[in-house]
Parts: C-alpha cells; structure tokens; sequence
C-alpha cells in the first residue's frame, strides 16, 4: 500500500508535514506494512493536505485531513477503503479536477516527483526520445506548428523564438529557464518544479537539442526553497541516469543544467534583468534589442522561457504539433494552467484549453468568494493587470480577447476580491508597487511611480478630485509608452482599470461616506 502526502509548499503550508509526521506514527504504533510517498500536489489547495492511498483497486483521496483526524482514518480502516467523512472518492473523479485538461499538469500530483520510473511510467522522457530522432530544425517546426506561446506572460511565439537562436551562429548558446515568478496569486511554475521536475529538466533538454545550447540555467526566486531543494535533486538523479551531461540518453549531444537562486527582486523576472543578476550582477533592465536571442547571458544567444513553456513541449513532441494545437482558442493554441486565488471558495491550479470565460472560471470552477459575498473584481494577469468587473465576466481566457478589453492574461493568474474591496486603495497599491520594485533605470517608471502615490494619496484624502484624476490619467499615458520594462509599462494597467471599471470608489470620500 502506497500512501501519498503532498510535500508541496502549499499543502506544507497547511499542514502536510504534519500530517505526515502523524501517519508514520501511527503506521509504526500499528505495525501496518504501508510507505508514505510525498507526492507533488494535484492543486485542488481547497482540499489540502489531500491524502491519497493507492490499493488494489485504485487511488481514493482524502481531505483535507488535520494530523488530529489521521487517528480516525485508521479506526475507519481507510488502508481498505473504509468510510470516513473526509473520503472523496476516486481523485480523478473530485470536479475540480475531472473538468480539467491537463497537458502539462498530467502528472503532477500524481507520481513521486523524484521518482524516474514514475516519471517514465507516465509517459516521461517520451518527447525527449523523440526529440533526438530528429533534427534541430525539425524540433523548432514542431514546437512552431503546435501553437505554443510564451506562458510567462508576453504569449510570444515560443518556436520564433527558439528558430530565432537556431539561427544564430555561436559555439556557445544558453537556455534559460524563467522560474523567478513574481506574480501574485500565481504558483504554476512552483507547482511543477515540486511536483513533477523531470518535465521541465526534459523540455530544457529538448531546447538545448533544438537550438545547439548546451547549457541551461533554472533562475528562481530564493523564497521557494522546497522547489530548488527538488530541482536539485532532480538534476543530480537525471545526470546519473545519463539523461544529463555529456551524452543525453546516448544521443552523442550535450547538455547540463543548473539552478540559480535569486536574491529577490520582483524586476528580475523581467528577461534581461534576470540575464544581469545570472551574470552576478544587480538586476537591472537591459535596453532592448539586442534580443537575448541575439545577446542573451554573457552575451551569448539565449533561450528563456518561462518554466510553463518549457514544461509543455515534452508532451507537444510526444503527442505531436497537432494534438495540442487542438485545444484553445483563436491563436491561443494548447492549454494554460489557470491559478485561482484571492477571495475564492474552490481555489487552486486548473489546467484546460484556452477559451473559458472569467465568469466560468470565478463563479462555476471557483465557486464564488470564500467570504460568500459577491465579486466585485478580478485582477487577471498579476499586480500588472487589470481588474475586471462582473460586466466583463463574459471575457474569454485569451489572449487577443483579454487585450481588447485593455487587460492582459499574464501568467494566467487571477485574484478575486469582494465588494468590500476599495478600488482607490488597490490603484495606490499598484503605483506603491511599482515605486518599491522599480529597477531605477528610467524615468517614468521610477520618478511617475513615486508621484503616483502621492497624486492618488491626495485623492483619497478628498483634495482637488477632478484635478487628481486628470493627472494620474496623464501620468499613466507616460508610463505606459514610455517606460522601458513591462514593471513601469504595465503598472497603468490595474490603475486605469480601476479608474474606468469602478469610478464610484474614486469620489471624494465625503461623498462616498454619504452615499453609503
Ligand atoms: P516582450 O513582448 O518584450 O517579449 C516577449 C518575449 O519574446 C521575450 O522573451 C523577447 O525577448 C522575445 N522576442 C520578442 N521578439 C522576438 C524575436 N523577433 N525573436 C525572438 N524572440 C523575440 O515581453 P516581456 O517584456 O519579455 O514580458 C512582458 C510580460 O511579462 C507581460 O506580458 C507580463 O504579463 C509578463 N510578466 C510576468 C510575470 C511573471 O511572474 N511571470 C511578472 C511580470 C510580468
Ligand atoms: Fe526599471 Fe521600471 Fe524602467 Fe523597468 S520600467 S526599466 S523596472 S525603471
């Protein structure tokens, strides 16, 4: 008997080790021949720690279970699949989770993330296999053919940017993984390097085959320790399985890898930023072009994608351009792995083809806010985007549509707020946002965003509205068009969202305190 307790952080962060600490009492107090594998997260957070027992006749889960309740479980005989009231049946078949696609999430959640027969078991190393049968060049067609786009955020077309490093002719070429992420609300990437980092090792590989890089570098953020420890690990047990290094699976071609820790900036999420702080030096903006493509890490052409990307393209070249290119919408191709957070009920990872409405995905998958009051806004794409109103509930996740209403995807993360959210407040959290994180390096982003604060200051204290509104609508023209990073370019974003969807909350406060 298997017993599966996620050592994801979010499950950690809510107990998992502790629940952990108490089966493996209990299991020794009742000599009962059962191993606990800790497993990577399915994403349902909403039900973690989420115990999973894999017996004869399949997997049943649990949850969410407290380390006081394990006790319990055993007086119901849950090893056999006895009656408990927080049995959820078979995992596959909980909603959340049976209403998904999941592509790149297949297995995460599922197997021992550090276990390579697992990984291989469930379809691991199979793009990679057929990555080597062919060449570079076929590699790139495969990845251009199937649609995929940047799922960091920008939706750039990942095969031009791959063909666009191929073409280049150094001896030296980079690929660089982009785990920095920075975005609130959002937690995919992290998920999969805990929960299934062979699938990210293999789509480096592949990318490393497609473009004649031999090097690839992992950039994540020090505040996600049990994601590096695993990455770690990972990269140790892929180099002595001969997958790493100087013969991968015997192809005769190279490749090794690395994982980088960073010091914390949320600017280094930006590309060429991040490229600075690789190289060992302060996470600044590099004007562009030259593209990294071009003049990447040590000037070198370079590869960086974002970890959701890269982890995609094992199963685009297992299963073929074609199948993936299948789902989605529009030129949104494949699927992107919704993160649901904020004031939700059902929060959590929901991989599916592009195409569900904001509406779909806050009040059906997401049941709603947790406080049960209503919605009164979604901010789509991180502390950059915009804030939807229920009047733009019928968006579709995509990423022409979402532009056309002024917002952006992103890297798919949403974070839901009640009506007792102030939308005044949350302008001046972006502009105070902006102010902290701002690399320095131009003026509107780090002179505007500082001004921001005080013109919006200004207004919540009632002084001069008309004449406030008209300056920060000015001020975020400036740092829209001439800022020179998305950190200062997109910070208009959540502000004239709020402005436009909400200008109730942008009264006076005397007059705001009477209408209420
Ligand atoms: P961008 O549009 O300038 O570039 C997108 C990517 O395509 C870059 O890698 C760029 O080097 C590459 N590229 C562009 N033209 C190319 C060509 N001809 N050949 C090869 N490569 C080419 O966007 P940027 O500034 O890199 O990213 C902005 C996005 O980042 C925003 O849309 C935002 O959603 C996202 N973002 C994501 C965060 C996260 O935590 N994941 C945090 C903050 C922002
Ligand atoms: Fe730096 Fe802000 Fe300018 Fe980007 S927009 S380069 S973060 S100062």
């Amino acid at each position: 008997t298997i017993i599966y307790i996620p050592g994801d952080s979010g499950a950690l962060a809510l107990g998992a080790d502790k629940v952990a600490l108490a089966m493996a009492g209990e299991l020794a107090a009742r000599g009962v021949d059962a191993k606990i594998v800790r497993n990577g997260s399915r994403g349902a957070y909403f039900l973690e720690p989420m115990v999973e027992v894999e017996s004869k006749t399949g997997r049943l889960a649990y949850g969410p279970v407290k380390a006081s309740q394990v006790k319990s479980l055993f007086e119901a005989d849950f090893l056999s699949g006895g009656a408990h009231e927080l049995a959820l049946g078979d995992p596959e078949k909980i909603p959340f989770l049976a209403r998904q696609t999941r592509l790149t999430f297949a297995r995460c959640g599922i197997i021992d993330p550090l276990s390579l027969k697992d990984y291989e078991r469930h379809g691991g190393l199979a793009g990679l296999r057929k990555a080597i049968g062919l060449t570079p060049d076929e590699v790139v067609a495969q990845v251009t053919e199937s649609g995929l786009r940047g799922r960091g955020g920008a939706g750039f077309p990942t095969g031009i940017k791959w063909k666009t490093v191929l073409d280049t002719n150094d001896a030296q070429k980079y690929i660089v993984c982009n785990a920095d992420e920075g975005d609130s609300g959002t937690f995919a990437d992290r998920m999969i390097m805990e929960g299934d980092p062979f699938v990210l090792v293999e789509g480096m590989i592949i990318a490393g085959l497609a473009t004649g890089a031999t090097k690839g570098y992992i950039y994540t953020r020090s505040e996600y320790p049990h994601a590096i420890a695993i990455m770690r690990r990972a990269l140790e047990i892929a180099r002595k399985a001969g997958i790493l290094g100087a013969d991968v699976l015997g192809s005769g071609r190279a490749f090794d890898m690395e994982v980088r820790e960073g010091a914390g900036a949320y600017v280094c999420g930006e590309e060429t930023a991040l490229l600075d702080s690789l190289e060992g030096k302060r996470g600044q903006v590099r004007a562009k072009p030259p593209l990294p493509a071009h003049k990447g890490l040590f000037g070198k052409p370079t590869v960086i994608n974002n970890v959701i990307s890269l982890a995609s393209v094992p199963v685009i070249l297992d299963k073929g351009a074609a199948y993936y290119k299948d789902f989605g919408m529009g030129r949104s191709r494949g699927t992107i792995p919704i993160q649901i957070a904020g004031n939700i009920r059902y929060g959590g990872l929901f991989e599916a083809g592009f195409g569900l409405t904001l509406g779909e995905i806050v009040d059906e998958i997401g049941g709603g806010t947790l406080t049960g009051r209503p919605v009164k806004a979604v901010q789509v794409g991180g502390p950059l985007g915009a804030y939807f109103p229920r009047a733009l509930f019928d968006t579709p996740f995509d990423y022409e549509a979402f532009a056309a209403k002024d917002g952006l995807i992103g890297h798919a993360g949403i974070v839901v707020f009640d009506d007792s959210a102030d939308m005044l407040k949350q302008a001046r959290f972006a502009m105070e946002f902006c102010a902290i994180e701002s690399c320095g390096k131009c003026t509107p982003c780090r002179v505007g965003s500082t001004r921001g604060v005080e013109v919006l200051d200004r207004l919540i204290a009632g002084d001069a509205p008309e004449a406030q509104i008209d300056l920060v609508t000015d001020l975020c023209q400036t740092m829209k068009f001439g800022s020179l990073c998305a950190l200062g370019g997109f910070t208009p974003y959540p502000v004239m969202s709020a402005l436009t969807h909400f200008p109730e909350d942008f009264r006076p406060a005397p007059m705001r305190e009477a209408a209420e």
